[in-house]
């Protein structure tokens, strides 16, 4: 009689333990969305490309599309000193000879068509933009 008792607390127990669980799980799904969500390091494969251009455009993308496809030659500022920058000869972009000598426009259409050793970039236009922002603002003084 006494056994039977305390079996059936336990199962109300354990029953308990489960809805609350579930309950904690529902609520931690439903907190606000942020951008910070999307800082994630990078993944190796993950594609900047994937995601249309114009729904929330999430700035950081041009972070990670400049250490995903410029950094290798480029190097964090521009100066031409990542990796692979001395093989290709990457130019300094912060350089600002060059700097005032081309346009917005220019840099932007060397980034989609790629130009000698440089590949093309198939990039939302928002990153586009960013990226010759990004250019414009590494400009040394
Ligand atoms: C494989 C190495 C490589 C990668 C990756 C690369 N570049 Fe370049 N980039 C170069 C080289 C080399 C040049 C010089 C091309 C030339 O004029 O011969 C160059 C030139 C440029 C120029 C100057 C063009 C001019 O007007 O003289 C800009 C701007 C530029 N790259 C931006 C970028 C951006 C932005 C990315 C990333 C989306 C990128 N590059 C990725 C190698 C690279």
């Amino acid at each position: 009689m006494r056994k039977r008792k305390r079996s059936h607390l336990i199962w109300t127990a354990a029953f308990l333990l489960v809805t609350q669980a579930a309950c904690d799980a529902k609520t931690g799904d439903v907190r606000e969305w942020t951008p910070s969500d999307h800082d994630q390091p990078a993944r190796p494969g993950a594609q900047v490309s994937a995601r249309p251009a114009g729904e929330g455009f999430d700035p950081g993308l041009v972070d990670l599309a400049w250490q995903r496809n410029c950094f290798t030659c480029h190097g964090a500022r521009g100066r031409g000193d990542g990796p692979q920058g001395p093989m290709v000869r990457a130019p300094d972009l912060t350089d600002p000879a060059w700097q005032g000598r081309v346009t917005d426009a220019q840099i932007a259409e060397t980034i989609r068509k790629g130009r000698n050793q440089m590949p093309a970039f198939d990039l939302p236009d928002q990153v586009i933009e960013g990226l010759v922002q990004r250019v414009r603002a590494s400009r040394a003084p």
